[in-house]
C-alpha cells in the first residue's frame, strides 16, 4: 500500500520567525493526525531549514522536511547553491527536483534533474521529482508525450531499488498559482499514464509501489475529488500552504 504524502512547498515565502510561527500553527492543527496514514512534509526556504529542523525534532512534530532544491555537486565553488550532504546533515527527508519554476525560470534540463535525483539517493534523500505540461503543449494534446519524456530522463540510471521510494508530482503548470485545476478525471488519466510509463522502465511491482502526487492550485475545496483518485497518492501543494489552517484541512481531505 502506498502512504498518501502531503507535501507544502513554500516556494520563496516566510522570514525564518515566520517559519516557527507558521510550524508550531500546523502542530496545533494537526494534533491529533494519524501521521501513520497520511504523511505531511514541509518545505521551507533554505533560511528556514535550520530552524524548521530543530523545531520539529525539539518538539516532536511528525512533520518530514522537505527542501525545494539543491545542486548536484559534492561541494566547491558554486555560489549559491546548497549540497545534497548539507541537506542530509540537517536530517531532510525530501527534495523537490526539477519543479516547473526551476526549469522554466532558472532553465533546469531533464538532464540536470537526473544528475541531481541520483545524488539524492546516494545522499539518502527521497527525490519529489515534478513534471508538468505548460498551457499550449495542453491545447495541442501532448501532455502525455512531455511528462513521458521528463520521467524517462529524469529517472535515467535509477536502479528499481532507488525508484520504489521516488515521489513523482504531476503538476501541470497552467494550473500552478492560476486556480485552476486539472479535473479529478484528467489528473487520474495523466497520473495513470506515469504509473504505466513507470511499469515499462521498471516493472509493474515497482510501478505501484511509487507514490506520484498531484499539484497545482489545491486547496481543501478541491483536494477531496482530485485525491480521491485511484492513482493519485497525495498532493504538492504550493500557496495553500502557507496557511496552517487550510493545510490541515488538505491533508484531511484524503480519505
Ligand atoms: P500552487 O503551487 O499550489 O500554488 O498552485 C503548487 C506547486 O508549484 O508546487
Amino acid at each position: 500500500m502506498r502512504t498518501p504524502l502531503i507535501a507544502g512547498n513554500w516556494k520563496m515565502n516566510k522570514t525564518h520567525f515566520e517559519a516557527i510561527k507558521l510550524i508550531q500553527q500546523l502542530g496545533y492543527e494537526l494534533a491529533e493526525h494519524d501521521f501513520g496514514k497520511v504523511e505531511v512534509a514541509v518545505c521551507p526556504p533554505f533560511t528556514s531549514m535550520r530552524t524548521a529542523q530543530t523545531l520539529i525534532e525539539d518538539d516532536r512534530l511528525s512533520f518530514a522536511l522537505g527542501a525545494q532544491n539543491m545542486h548536484y555537486e559534492k561541494d566547491g565553488a558554486f555560489t549559491g547553491e546548497v549540497s545534497a550532504e548539507m541537506l542530509k546533515a540537517l536530517r531532510v527527508r525530501y527534495v523537490i527536483l526539477g519543479h516547473s519554476e526551476r526549469r522554466e525560470v532558472f532553465g533546469e534540463s531533464d538532464e540536470d534533474v537526473n544528475r541531481k535525483v541520483r545524488v539524492a539517493f546516494g545522499n539518502e534523500l527521497t527525490p519529489i521529482m515534478c513534471c508538468g505540461e505548460t498551457d499550449s503543449e495542453k491545447e495541442s494534446g501532448e501532455t502525455a508525450i512531455k511528462v513521458e519524456r521528463q520521467v524517462r530522463e529524469g529517472l535515467k540510471s535509477v536502479t528499481p531499488d532507488q525508484a520504489r521510494s521516488i515521489v513523482i508530482a504531476y503538476e501541470p503548470i497552467w494550473a500552478i498559482g492560476t486556480g485552476k485545476t486539472a479535473t479529478p478525471d484528467d489528473a487520474q488519466s495523466t497520473i495513470g499514464h506515469i504509473r504505466s510509463v513507470l511499469g515499462t522502465l521498471f516493472d509493474g511491482d515497482v510501478a505501484s509501489s511509487i507514490r506520484i502526487l498531484y499539484g497545482g492550485s489545491v486547496k481543501s475545496g478541491n483536494a477531496g475529488q482530485i485525491l480521491a483518485q485511484t492513482d493519485v497518492d497525495g498532493a504538492l501543494v504550493g500557496g495553500a500552504s502557507l496557511d496552517a489552517g487550510e493545510f490541515a484541512a488538505i491533508v484531511k481531505a484524503i480519505k
